[in-house]
């Protein structure tokens, strides 16, 4: 007897061949679109499910050709036909590149269902067919070599012409094995950037519960866009513009591309890189050409979106697409010419971009440069070269944004104006190459500097703070001190510092007081005090007489004002007021049973009564603790404890 072996498939190759390789949906249903592509349809509509649950379907129905039962047999239930050798007779695919050829794309269904419904009407005879395909059955019985699996077919209908109109092929997929429902916009989006759909074919639309998918996906804020931003003089030899397009050969073959920079990082993967699409459909996830070792413009990198057009790379004899489709095999040989160009082109954008880019914050400066011009003009011109220098160094280094850049630059020229940091200013105006290490030295300095700034600024406040102090003491209670409070009402306490005296509001001002008695009491000599406002919000401030002594009956008077108030201006449409506060300032708050409490009562609702003491205590220790906090957010500084320690030694002798 001869000995004889034989080759058997067990049915799990399936698992291998589907379940494995498209666990996300967006792949797996890319592959069931481009089956409908190569169907010459001229829709696709995928339905998602709107919950999880047992019986739920994802539904991808196309108006494609269809197929016959002759055509479901041979060529849909015939795993690794290459449609490309055994259909070398068909009729080209009007004008369509086609996309199938390893003949295992409808199992990318299985990766995200157990059950594949096909329900096709064929546009050739109007015959229909049903049929399913469930992978546990299939992966059930052993091997399967030569006797071939029967499937469960559930409608057969003969050829009809009147059929024909309907056309197309509908998958059902059950027994969904998702574990998270798919967020049809962002799917939406996803498989757009599976598929170019616009700018190589008008006539073939995908749909997302029936909405059509964004053509392009817009990238917001896209700063630089190649090849439209490049300038006469650096445009590759070889290459021609069209429109946003730039086309050249690469061995022969065509390859046509557009790259865009974004103008802050790109944050997700999926977006981030270069994209190769053959015919509509991408053949290589974003990535940079295997680009290695440190570039020029690296940084770059992370701002790409790109998309390269190369339709040879598909038409070899060899398949140089991975089998999950997501990568080319750039270890072929076929693969090297492409791979080198794109390498070649990459590198010279980046090196484009990161110049641009420097040029485009030197420009903002230059814009902003008026802001500055009287400043940098008083400088000596020697000094106001180390300056521009300074900042034009910065404007080269790519890890800073346009706002950090600007509030840098700003820091630079205030740092030598102060007569600090000269030195490293003067570094960093000399440096080649700004290094990491130089901005980071930068970097601490200006943040110790701006520290100093505001502590010195805060300083100032209580100084005004201790002077105020002494005037009111002194019994000096003028109108000027109230003026000087319109003018800088930081003093009633830091909350305060935005407020802006108010006008619009006057004439309900005035009505308020009348209303509740404040305008004709003598010792509220019957005028609005101070009116502010900043935002939303409105702060009446009343200062009583000095000498005068607060008691129920002011009290009293006064919350029935800020309420009529409250009220008028609630009932004013037009005013965008939407929370009013009062101040009620006196020399001495009468110490009588009570009102403790009617005062607590009243500061819960937004009305303060102070003592001038009180109110300028308060201010003086919130605005010591914003210097304390200051210096604890800030790096050592020799300079900012000198000023904490004057603070503390005024605090002592203010106490
Ligand atoms: N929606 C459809 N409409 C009409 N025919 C289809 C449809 N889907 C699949 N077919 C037929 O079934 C065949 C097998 O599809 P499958 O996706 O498995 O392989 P392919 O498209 O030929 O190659 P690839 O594995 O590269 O996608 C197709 O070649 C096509 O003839
Ligand atoms: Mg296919």
């Amino acid at each position: 007897m001869t000995k004889k072996l034989e080759l058997r498939f067990h049915g799990r190759i399936i698992d291998s061949l589907g379940i494995q390789m498209y666990q996300s949906p967006v792949a797996a249903l890319a592959e069931l679109v481009a089956n409908a592509w190569d169907a010459k349809a001229g829709e696709v509509d995928i339905t998602l499910p709107r919950a999880l649950h047992e019986k739920a379907t994802i539904i991808v129905k196309d108006n494609g050709d269809g197929m016959t039962f002759h055509e479901c047999q041979e060529h849909y239930l015939n795993v690794g036909r290459n449609r490309r050798i055994d259909d070398a007779t068909s009729p080209s695919l009007s004008g369509r590149p086609v996309l199938g050829r390893k003949g295992i794309g409808k199992l990318a269904g299985f990766g995200i269902a157990d059950v594949l419904e096909v329900d096709t009407t064929s546009g050739k005879t109007g015959e229909r067919t049903v049929f399913s395909l469930d992978i546990n059955a299939l992966r059930d019985e052993s091997f399967v070599s030569t006797s071939a699996r029967p499937i469960a077919t559930s409608v057969i209908e003969d050829p009809d012409p009147s059929r024909i109109p309907n056309k197309g092929t509908t998958i059902t997929l059950r027994s969904l094995k998702l574990s998270q429902r798919p967020n049809p916009d962002r799917f939406a989006r996803s498989m757009s950037r599976r598929f170019l759909l616009n700018q190589v074919a008008d006539n073939f639309r995908v749909l997302v519960n029936s909405k059509p998918i964004p053509e392009d996906v817009e990238l917001s804020g896209m700063q630089f866009d190649f090849p439209r931003d490049y300038r006469p003089n650096e445009i590759p030899a070889g290459v021609t513009v069209e429109g946003d397009w730039a086309i050249e050969e690469v061995e022969g073959e065509e390859v046509k591309w557009r790259v865009r920079f974004a103008e802050y990082p790109i944050g997700t993967d999926e977006f981030r890189g270069i994209s190769i699409y053959c015919g509509p459909k991408v053949a290589q996830t974003p990535f940079f050409f295997n680009l290695s070792g440190s570039l020029d413009g690296q940084h770059g990198q992370q701002y790409i979106s790109g998309i390269v057009q190369a339709d040879f790379i598909d038409q070899f004899p060899v398949d140089l697409i991975t089998t999950e489709r997501q990568r080319i095999n750039w270890e072929m040989k076929e693969a090297k010419p492409l791979e080198e160009w794109g390498q070649a082109r990459t590198k010279s954008l980046l090196t484009i971009w990161k110049d641009r880019r420097a040029e485009a914050k030197t420009k903002e400066l230059d814009d902003k440069v008026g802001r500055f011009s009287e400043r940098l003009n008083r400088l000596p011109s020697s000094e106001r070269q180390v300056v521009s220098g300074a900042i034009r160094k910065l404007a080269q280094v790519p890890a800073l944004d346009q706002d950090q850049f600007a509030s840098l630059a700003e820091a630079i020229l205030t740092a030598w104006e102060g007569g600090r940091l000269q030195k490293l200013i003067e570094r960093v105006a000399d440096v080649e190459n700004m290094t990491e290490g130089v901005l980071l030295a930068l970097l601490a300095e200006t943040q110790v500097l701006t520290a100093l700034h505001t502590a010195e600024a805060v300083r100032a406040k209580l100084d005004i703070i201790t002077g105020l102090r002494e005037r009111i003491e002194k019994k000096e209670l003028e109108n000027a001190v109230r003026d000087f409070i319109a003018e800088h009402p930081w003093l009633l306490s830091p909350e305060w510092e935005t407020f802006r005296k108010e006008r619009k509001i006057s004439g309900l001002v005035e009505d308020a007081l009348g209303e509740s008695g404040i305008a004709t009491d003598i010792e509220w000599k019957g005028r609005a005090d101070l009116v502010m406002s900043a935002g939303h919000e409105v702060l009446v401030v009343e200062f009583m007489r000095p000498g005068l002594t607060l008691d129920y009956d002011h009290i009293d008077r006064f919350a029935r004002y800020v309420r009529i108030l409250r009220e008028k201006i609630a009932a004013n449409s037009g005013l965008k007021f939407s929370k009013v506060s009062g101040l009620l300032v006196a020399e001495n708050l009468a110490k009588k049973p009570g009102m403790a409490s009617q005062i607590d009562a009243l500061s819960k609702d937004g009305m303060g009564c102070l003592e001038w003491r009180q109110l300028l205590a308060k201010a003086e220790s919130q605005w010591s603790e914003f210097l304390d906090a200051l210096g604890s957010r800030t790096p050592k500084d020799s300079r900012l404890a000198a000023l904490q320690q004057a603070s503390e030694d005024n605090a002592r002798e203010g106490a």
